[in-house]
């Protein structure tokens, strides 16, 4: 993210003793990517942000994966995950549910690990310091509070969050706050063909800077319970193995003496944003537009694009839904978010669904869906994909919310019954 922010107390020149109002010195920490080689932020803090006075282990949720064998496109239905046994939302697990510590991770590999949660309560401090989150907010509001600043979310939201950020997500508002948490192990942002070779967003993109909504400036100190007995937990998932690991990632507990959100001011190119789906303008042409055109982010190993509402292709003899592909070098994730989409009918996909179609398998629509797509001006859709490099390993969620039917659907069932 080289798009340059500047927010609240910051001295005229880095490096330089910066303090507040009664002399006593801020302390300067540099947040940068790639070992002091890509972008970077300074963050002055009140107190000394490597503090510490106690630390534990933390269990996290299930991480461990099993094979996607035999091979199958599968479809999962992840609001299944937080409902009772009427198919309604759980409210009373849910208000105790956290958005860190209540993820089932659905699908993952070593670069990307997809999770759903639906959350009603506070999270902790949360770090992830195995790399970036980008965290769609399906439904519900939130306030993303981190040492940068505060993001105001709602639905459509994608919230990205650099790697190693300390933050914590409040739910706001009556509704469940529903998320579909891509965690990277590694940097997301733009993809890079849209940027500059000093990375502002080109012309051709789907969108611009001014579409990027960045945190609020730091709170003032008075603002938080900057003081509080046996100290601030900071939930902290990291890399690791041995006792505890789960997935090839630990989890700890540190404890820290003063509040972590103690940040007077920080400026530089690297920080947490929200971006709104609604704002990604789609490329749309005469005949049917490859994928690529509805990216929105990549990872290492992975891309994250959505397809959104959208006129369609208007050659007068095309076929507006997608042509059967096999991603040969891709498993593709679809998470269906709103309207209806075409290339699924008859298939019992609908909004919530998750499809997850793993290379060396071509797919494409329902045979009904193409007929029905034909002379359509408009497609009503919203979907996230993430399409991974990698083959996609079943998590407990993927495993626990797997229709078992799906694979079937092309052919009008098993074994073409
Ligand atoms: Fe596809």
């Amino acid at each position: 993210m080289a798009h340059y922010q500047r927010m609240g107390d910051v001295p005229p020149k880095r490096h330089t003793q910066h303090r507040g109002p009664d002399g006593e010195l801020y302390y300067e920490e540099l947040m940068g990517e790639e070992g002091f080689s890509s972008d970077s932020s300074l963050l002055y803090h009140r107190h000394v942000p490597s503090a510490l006075v106690d630390a534990r282990p933390w269990a996290l949720p299930e991480q461990a994966t099993t094979a996607n064998a035999p091979l199958l496109p599968r479809h999962l239905a992840p609001h299944t995950l937080f409902a009772d046994a009427a198919g309604q939302v759980d409210a009373d697990a849910v208000a105790k549910t956290d958005a860190v510590t209540g993820r089932r991770l659905l699908l993952g590999n070593a670069d990307v690990r997809i999770g759903y949660v639906v959350a009603g309560a506070p999270s902790p401090l949360y770090r992830n310091a195995t790399g970036d989150e980008c965290v769609f907010v399906e439904d519900g509001t939130a306030l993303v509070e981190s040492v940068f600043g505060d993001l105001v979310v709602g639905p459509g939201d994608y919230v990205v969050m650099p790697r190693a950020t300390t933050h914590r997500w409040v739910p706001t508002g009556d509704a469940p706050l529903r998320l579909y948490a891509i965690e990277g192990n590694s940097h997301i942002g733009p993809p890079k063909r849209y940027l500059s070779r000093y990375g502002q967003l080109l012309e051709h993109a789907p969108y611009c800077e001014r579409d990027l909504r960045p945190p609020t400036p730091p709170h003032e100190e008075e603002d938080r319970d900057y003081e509080a007995d046996g100290g601030f937990e900071v939930y902290l998932k990291h890399r690791g193995t041995g006792p505890g690991a789960s997935g090839g990632l630990v989890g700890t507990v540190h404890v820290l003496p003063h509040h972590p959100f103690d940040v007077v001011g920080w400026d530089g190119c690297l920080y947490p944003y929200a971006f709104n789906v609604a704002d990604f303008e789609p490329i749309t042409g005469r005949v049917h537009q490859p994928p690529p055109v509805h990216q929105v982010f990549e990872g290492h190993n992975f891309v994250v694009c959505n397809f959104v509402p959208r006129k369609v292709d208007y050659h007068p003899l095309a076929v507006p839904v997608p042509y059967y592909h096999s991603n040969v070098d891709s498993d593709e994730v679809m998470f269906y978010v709103a309207g209806d989409y075409e290339a699924r009918k008859g298939s019992g996909i609908g909004v919530g669904s998750i499809t997850l179609h793993p290379g060396g398998y071509p797919h494409g629509p329902q045979p009904a869906a193409i007929e029905a797509s034909l002379g359509a001006e408009r497609f009503d859709e919203l979907a996230v994909m993430v399409d991974t490099f990698r083959p996609l390993d079943l998590g407990e969620g993927g495993a626990a919310c797997d229709d078992g039917a799906y694979a079937w659907t092309w052919a009008g069932g098993r074994n073409g019954a």
